[in-house]
Order: structure tokens, then sequence, then C-alpha cells
């Protein structure tokens, strides 16, 4: 049984930790994550499923460390030559706050040092040329406590693979992801994204309408790992591909405005497998006719600070209100850094969330 920590994003623990116990794992979260315990299959499941963490990583050891030298014995104390195969590529990363160890480049070349002097024993040689799999080692210290870890992802887990061109204000696929998960939306509703810039939110909808695990269509970097049972990461991977049904995407749709996001947002449904399962054409949300019965609208408009004029983005948000009483929308969510949207919608929202869009501080409301 080893223990495993799910990365995520500020504010999105809970969610992650929802997503975990789904799994049938047993998850704790804690600062920047979610912990939870298992052999490598239940981490391949992690990896593959997951909507809304960032990486899975593989916890080695842990401990206080006030010195560069009680950090070098920590590492030094951890069994590496378990984990790491003797041409192992092992690059270190990690970052440091509120400790007395706050040089994430020195505290990286000692992790390094540690490591190889572990390895050096256990190897009986002095060089590791590195020309093997990747065992990426990550490390934080906070508050003086240190984690030890290797990147069981890889890439970034919103890497789901349908992404290849960026508009210009994309979201994070996670988020996009996140926003779908805490709206009221159910699968075999109708969804509608009006300003759906380069098809995110549709994408993850559909994807969890259909039951596809993100992960389907990506290589993880444990998939490598000597350690690792490849053949239950391989059945894991075939019982998501069963589970997988596109006919399950109905009622899935969106527009925006503007050409040139809506042609990457068609390349990207594309991308996905979702082309012709999820309608998008070119539209200015204030002329949309009367949505289907029961339509849930989820949006992520501009915020007036990274996009267009905040004028102007004012009054968007004021006809927005046309959504529900025009087009009939019977749930509105709208995710934005505006604090006067409420205001300018003209109506209280009946729950509200805090999250973080990159590093900017944006709310979540939803109107229902
Ligand atoms: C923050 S971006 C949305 C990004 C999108 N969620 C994605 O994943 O790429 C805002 C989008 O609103 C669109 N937009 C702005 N004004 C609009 C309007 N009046 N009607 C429809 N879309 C509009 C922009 O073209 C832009 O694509």
């Amino acid at each position: 049984m080893m223990i495993w920590i799910a990365t995520a994003a500020f504010g999105l623990e809970g969610l992650v930790k929802r997503e975990l116990l789904d799994l049938g794992l047993d998850a704790r979260p804690e600062l920047g994550g979610v912990r939870f315990e298992g052999d490598s299959d239940k981490a391949f499941e992690a990896n593959l499923w997951l909507r809304t963490a960032d990486r899975v990583l593989l916890l080695t050891g842990e401990g206080q460390v006030l010195t560069f030298e009680e950090l070098f014995q920590l590492v030094l104390s951890i069994p590496w030559e378990d984990y790491l195969p003797a041409d192992a590529r092992f690059p270190v990363s990690g970052h440091c706050a509120r400790s007395q160890l706050m040089s994430v480049r020195d505290c990286q070349s000692i992790i390094k040092k540690a490591i190889v002097e572990r390895l050096k024993k256990k190897y009986r040689r002095n060089q590791f040329e590195e020309t093997g799999s990747i065992y990426a080692v990550s490390f934080s210290i906070h508050n003086n406590q240190a984690k030890l870890m290797l990147d069981a992802s890889g890439d970034a887990l919103n890497r789901r693979g349908y992404r290849t061109w960026n508009g210009e204000a994309p979201l994070r696929e996670t988020l996009a992801a996140a926003l779908v998960e805490l709206s009221p939306w159910q699968p075999g509703q109708p969804l509608y994204d009006p300003c759906c810039g380069t098809g995110t939110i549709l994408v993850e909808a559909a994807f969890r309408a259909a039951r596809r695990a993100p992960g389907l269509k990506r290589a993880f970097a444990m998939e490598n790992w000597q350690f690792v049972d490849v053949e239950a990461c391989r059945a894991a991977r075939q019982a998501a591909e069963a589970r997988f049904d596109l006919n399950l995407v109905e009622g899935i749709g969106g527009s925006d405005v503007d050409e040139q996001a809506l042609s990457l947002c068609k390349k990207h449904l594309q991308q996905a497998g979702l082309g012709g399962r999820v309608r998008v054409h070119q539209q200015d949300m204030r002329d949309l006719p009367p949505f289907l019965p029961n339509t849930c609208v989820i949006a992520n408009p501009p915020y007036g600070q990274r996009l267009g004029d905040k004028k102007g983005t004012e009054t968007l948000y004021r006809q927005m209100r046309w959504l529900d009483t025009r087009a009939g929308a019977s749930q509105v969510c709208v995710l934005t850094a505006n604090p006067a949207f409420e205001r300018l919608y003209g109506r209280r929202c009946t729950k509200k969330r805090r999250l973080y869009n990159g590093r900017l501080e944006c709310e979540y409301l939803i109107f229902a």
C-alpha cells in the first residue's frame, strides 16, 4: 500500500476529495491536495478519472526540516532504490513557503545530491547516466514540513490531449470540469455555453455525460515505472474505454461572437472526438433564440480585465439577464472576476463560490 497525493488548485480540494471517494478511495484533504492510499493501480485510476485534480504524486517521505543538513538526511533515509532503477531520469523540482529553507534552487541540488548518494550505495556505481524512464521528483516545504514525492502523472492532468490551440483567455480544463461539477446540471439535461470561446466547458460537460475518463487518450509517467503493475493499468484503461458512450452526449451546445475562437472550439471538439455531437455556432449571446426547455447555462464571460473594455463588459453583464428572461434558461451559472456581476445582472444568486482562474480571484455564481 502506498500513499498518494492528488494535487489541486486552491478551492478545488473538496471536489477532488469527492471524486476520489467516488473511485472508492479513502481521501483526506490537506494543504494543496488530497491524500489517499492504495496500490499503483488505484493511483492509475485516479490519473485516468480525476477531472478536477492537477497531478497525482507518490509520497516517498516527509518530515520536519529546519536546515539543509536535515533535508539531506531526510532524503537520504528514503529507500529510493525501491522506486528508481539505475538508469532512471530523476529531475527535481518543487517549492518552499513560510519555512526556514526558502531557496528552491539550493533545496533542489541538496535533494538531488542525497538521492544520488543513496543510489550510489545500492547500485555500487559513482555515476548515473539518467537515460531511462522519467521519475520526476517533486518536493514541497511548507511551514518547515518537507514532502518528497514522485510525479505519477507526467504532463499535468489538465492536458487531456484535445487542446492544441489556445484562444485569448481559455479556461483550464480542470477548472472547466469544476464549473460543470459545481453546477446544478445533470447529464441528460440540456446545457448551453453562450460565450464558449475555445469550448473547454462544452468538452468537459460532454466528457462527463459520455462517462469518458478525461485521461483516456493520454499517457501517464507511471506507466513506465518499474514497480507499477502495467497489466492492471492496461485493464483500468480498457474498463474506462468500455464505459465511454458517445451516444449519451445530447443537448450540449454553445456559441460565441468571435469567429476565431469558434474555429478553435470546433477544432477542439473534433480533437476530443465530439465533432457532430456538440453543436456550436457564431452568435452574439444577446441575440440567442429561446433555449431548449430546462436548459442550464454555464458561462465564462469576459471579465473586463483581460479582455474587452470595462464599460462594454458591464453593459454585457446587464444584458446577460436576457439569458433567463428572454431565452428561458432554467439555471444560469457564471464564472466572473467582476464583483459587480450580481448587481449588474439584477438578480441575487442562489449560491456563490470563490474560485481561482489562474491567479485571478473569481466568483462562481449560480442563479437557479
Ligand atoms: C473568457 S472567454 C471564454 C473562454 C472559454 N471558456 C474557453 O474555454 O476558451 C470569453 C468569451 O466571451 C466571448 N464573448 C464576448 N462578448 C460576447 C457576446 N456578446 N456574445 C457571445 N460571446 C461573447 C469572447 O469572444 C470570448 O471567447
